[in-house]
């Protein structure tokens, strides 16, 4: 049954796939964006999607683009520029919307060490806020889903190790276990959890592709190409202090505030980053990755 998806931040690195994976299941999607232009650009031409130039500091603004649509996504990148949440779960409110997803498609904010994370704060807030909000408003539910670090985009990055330049910053001794997910099964996921909204109501919904470690994934490149790698050693508690001191400076290096500190909530211990205990696969019938498939991704980015 198609749905009405407002999906905002659907020019970004998530925002993409997921419309992509809504217009393919026959929901009617409308993007917001701050520039039409430039979101038509971005996103294909597609009968069912049709775009919502918007403000994102005016509730008016975001509660008229919102309108008629019963679900809300919010893919905006809240650990740096956008911040705040409240102005679009505001609206959403206003307009009716009957489940939001905050930004949140990462490590798990949840985690007590995690939420502890000053890079994290707005996710975190938006949690809180978003309770607030469906306690007053019992039509009014959210979804968080947490992912784990992506591994398509982390591969493309170099964030959890770079096949292409066969160079990591192995945290540890690289062998902590961590839940990754590529992007085409996050935007599956999102389109499960629209057919599932009684039972991801109101929680944090978990799925990821596979459980590796840093280790692994050069392992499994070295299986493909055979090739030696230079490899960087941090100590994650060293690597964390710093990080926080970093971060807190009026103009921090993001590389060595944000950056690590990301670092840190999907390799370093405690955070929660390894999902396989309470995952939602089975409910999303989202199937886990074997090594072959991992090594199917891998290879892609070399
Ligand atoms: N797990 C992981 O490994 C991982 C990796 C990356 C991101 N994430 C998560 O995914 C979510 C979305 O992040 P993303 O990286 O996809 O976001 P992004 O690509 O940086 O930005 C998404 C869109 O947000 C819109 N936007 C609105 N206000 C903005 C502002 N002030 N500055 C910049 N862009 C603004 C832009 O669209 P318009 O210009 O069209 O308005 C932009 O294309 C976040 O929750 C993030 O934490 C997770």
């Amino acid at each position: 049954m198609p749905t009405q998806v407002a999906v905002a931040g659907a020019t970004g690195a998530v925002g993409i796939p997921i419309v992509s994976e809504l217009l393919k299941a026959g929901h009617l999607v409308t993007a917001l964006s701050r520039s039409r232009n430039n979101c038509s650009a971005k996103l294909p031409e597609h009968p069912h999607l049709s775009i919502a130039e918007v403000d994102y500091d005016s509730v008016a603004s975001l509660t008229a683009a919102l309108h008629g649509h019963a679900i809300a996504i919010a893919a905006l990148p809240v650990t740096t520029p956008v911040g705040s949440q409240d102005t679009l779960i505001d609206a959403a409110v206003a307009a009716g919307v009957i489940r939001f997803f905050p930004a949140e498609f990462g490590t798990d904010t949840n985690n007590d060490k995690c939420m502890k994370l000053p890079v994290f704060a707005n996710k975190v807030h938006a949690i809180a806020y978003l309770k607030d909000k469906v306690a007053k408003h019992p039509n009014f539910s959210y979804t968080a889903l947490c992912t784990g670090s992506f591994l398509d985009w982390g591969l493309a990055a170099g964030f959890l190790v770079h096949p292409k330049m066969h160079t990591a910053t192995i945290y540890d001794d690289g062998n902590l276990p961590f839940s990754t997910t590529t992007l085409s099964t996050v935007s599956k996921a999102v389109v499960s959890i629209i057919d599932h909204l009684e039972e991801t109501k109101n929680r944090h919904v978990y799925i990821h592709d596979a459980v590796v470690t840093q280790n692994k994934l050069i392992e499994l490149t070295k299986t493909i190409d055979g090739k030696d790698w230079q490899l960087t050693y941090v100590d994650s508690a060293v690597a964390s202090a710093e990080a926080h001191l970093e971060f807190l400076k009026p103009n921090a290096d993001i590389t060595k505030g944000l950056m690590p500190l990301l670092h840190i909530s999907v390799l370093g211990k405690g955070y929660g980053g390894d999902f396989t205990s309470r995952l939602d696969n089975e409910l999303l019938s989202i199937e886990e990755m074997d090594d072959e498939k991992l090594r199917e991704v891998i290879a892609r980015f070399l």
